[in-house]
């Protein structure tokens, strides 16, 4: 069940309590205007910039006046879109860029404006007409101010500052392995609903059943109301009453085709209060464990998995469009996919969406990857408002089939008691998915590699990253190696590979010559190894395609690029790339035969 509440989160950076409502899950429905385009920008290279003067966009007045921070005739910005691959002088920066842009708006009876941020990295403030709005930490996930008091009739200045420097009390910290992109890096919208409205919804199927609807429905206003919920090519017609609280729980029989990755069946859902009406496309399955499988819709599924960042290697840029998505989940499925791992962070609502239409289970993260600050008290929260944020904007997708809390994160007593206590929080949000996160600290003992993360006892599933042949030696012949649990649940390896630079060919045992052949053989042993672990139902290349790392400078086969891509930066197959394919191609055809 969804626990939906309508979630305070607060910002840390200002303290501002923004109201969040997934409302926005149907931003097609209520989208007043789109903001994207060319938005004007002030590079504060120094921090120094004055905010009530650049809000307000301050003028000079008099002879003896003048103003630099201004958007007069200033350069200017995409929106979507990373500030690192549109300007040169800016592919490195760390710092904050102010944007600008004017919009018209014409107030109507009876509705309310938001103001919806799809994602901005890696933190923000936000000014409508000189007045500050709030703010907003996290990179991967959405955030809305209800603007309703103050935006007016005609042109209003809409000004927000960006900041992506890197802190030890930011999630991630410090030192992550992808490319520290800043700026609006996702779509804004305007969105006007009805003055009472439907601020959000859940709908899936109840754990462990595969006819029986569960959900609820929240209304902006608390008070009774008569809610209709329509599955048309169901013939499902309900009505629910709310209760005093302006909510109505969903909980009905069904008899439903169910989302499959060979039949993707999404639902047209509509649901209709007084004036207000949205509509989604829902798929329904059930995900769940049992010992050691994991079943989809009842049936035992091995996880055909790939990975990917949110960025296009060709632009060297983030990934922002449907285009962009297209292209990633495309090479997925050519690769033999049925399985992707969002790393590191929540990525586009519409790679969520076309991954779910396209048929492909999804892996879900927060950005909690290695070196985070448990210690600090905060961090807790931190982590949570992004869980939060990431399951409320998502938890109608049932495409997503588990949540993951944390990466490669070191077992300690902070790390321990926070991600325990996350793994209960994901529960309690939503107990209808599966809870994982990906480790990489494992005792070995001769040729046996042992799980036994003291996190496991939280998960459903466990994850693990192992570089066996690259950051770690072999304990023994791939086919000789064995893994221990001492825990009765599913493994996904989560993790494995190495570099190439392609179209470097050589020896196959050399890592250090980066060549296709090494990446290839390295491969190969991998599968030989995942042979002997009974408990295995899923794997996970790192990585589809080369990405970019400021920690990745060797200078004649990276440059800035990691090359663990099974395709390189221009979308090129390597050698491995033909292994995992063949290997796919072979579960699928024992899937079939099962
Ligand atoms: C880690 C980490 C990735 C990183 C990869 C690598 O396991 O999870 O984010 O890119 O290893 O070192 O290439």
């Amino acid at each position: 069940m969804l626990t939906g509440l309508i979630k305070k989160s607060v910002c840390f950076l200002f303290g501002f309590a923004i109201a969040m409502s997934a409302r926005a899950q149907s931003i097609a429905a209520c989208s007043e205007a789109n903001l994207d385009g060319k938005w004007n920008v002030i590079i504060d290279w120094y921090g120094s910039g004055n905010a009530a003067d650049i809000a307000s966009n301050k003028q000079a007045t008099g002879k003896d006046d003048f103003v630099e921070f201004s958007f007069d005739n200033s350069q200017t910005l995409a929106v979507p879109g990373d500030w690192n691959y549109q300007r040169d002088e800016l592919k490195y920066y760390e710092g904050t860029v102010w944007y600008q842009r004017d919009f018209d708006y014409l107030p109507r009876r009876g509705k309310r404006a938001y103001l919806h941020f799809d994602g901005v990295s890696y933190r923000c403030e936000v000014y409508l007409n000189g007045k500050l709005l709030g703010g907003h930490e996290g990179s991967f996930t959405p955030f809305q101010f209800d603007v309703s008091g103050i935006i007016k009739r005609g042109k209003n200045l809409l000004v927000l500052k960006a900041n992506n420097e890197r802190r030890e009390d930011a999630i991630p910290a410090r030192k992550f392995d992808w490319w520290n992109y800043g700026g609006i890096t996702r779509s804004v919208n305007l969105l006007t609903v009805p003055d009472e409205h439907i601020a959000d919804y859940f709908i899936q199927l109840k754990k462990g059943s595969l006819t029986d609807l569960c959900g609820w429905v929240q209304l902006s206003d608390k008070q009774y109301r008569q809610v209709r919920l329509e599955i048309p090519e169901a013939h499902i017609k309900k009505v629910l009453t709310t209760d005093s609280a302006g909510r109505a729980q969903i909980d009905l029989p069904a008899k439903l085709a169910l989302w499959s990755p060979e039949q993707p069946k999404l639902y047209a859902v509509k649901l209709y209060a007084g004036n207000d009406t949205v509509t989604d496309l829902i798929g329904f399955r059930s995900i769940e464990v049992k010992g050691t499988q994991i079943l989809l819709n009842k049936k035992p599924v091995f996880l055909r998995g790939i990975s990917f960042h949110e960025e296009m290697p060709q632009r060297a840029a983030r990934a922002y469009s449907e285009a962009d998505s297209r292209t990633l989940l495309t090479w997925a499925k050519e690769l033999g996919c049925n399985f992707v791992r969002l790393a590191h962070y929540p990525q586009n609502p519409q790679t969520v969406k076309l991954a779910e239409q396209m048929g492909l289970m999804m892996w879900e993260e927060i950005p909690v990857w290695q070196g985070i600050q448990f210690s600090n008290p905060q961090i807790l929260s931190k982590a949570n408002n992004m869980l939060h944020e990431m399951i409320e904007r998502d938890k109608n997708r049932c495409g997503i089939i588990i949540w993951s809390l944390s990466n490669e994160t070191a077992p300690g007593p902070d790390r321990n008691a926070t991600l325990t206590q996350m793994a209960k929080d994901a529960r309690a949000m939503d107990d209808t998915r599966l809870i994982s996160s990906a480790f990489d600290h494992f005792k070995y003992s001769g040729n046996q590699i042992l799980i036994d993360d003291p996190l496991s006892e939280s998960l459903d599933v466990l994850a693990a990253n192992k570089y066996m042949g690259w950051y770690a030696k072999w304990p023994a012949g791939p086919g000789n190696v064995v893994w221990k649990s001492t825990f009765n649940k599913p493994l996904i390896i989560s993790e494995f590979g190495a570099e190439a630079l392609y179209g470097n060919h050589g020896a196959k045992d050399t890592a250090s010559l980066w060549t296709e052949e090494y990446q290839e053989q390295l491969y190969k042993d991998n599968l030989a190894m995942f042979k002997n672990i009974p408990f295995l139902q899923g794997v996970c290349p790192w990585i589809l395609a080369d990405f970019r790392s400021p920690g990745r400078m060797q200078a004649q086969y990276q440059q800035g690029w990691n090359r663990k891509g099974l395709l390189s930066d221009k979308g090129f197959k390597k050698k491995a790339w033909y292994v995992m394919h063949s290997f796919y191609q072979q579960k699928q055809q024992e899937n079939k035969a099962k």
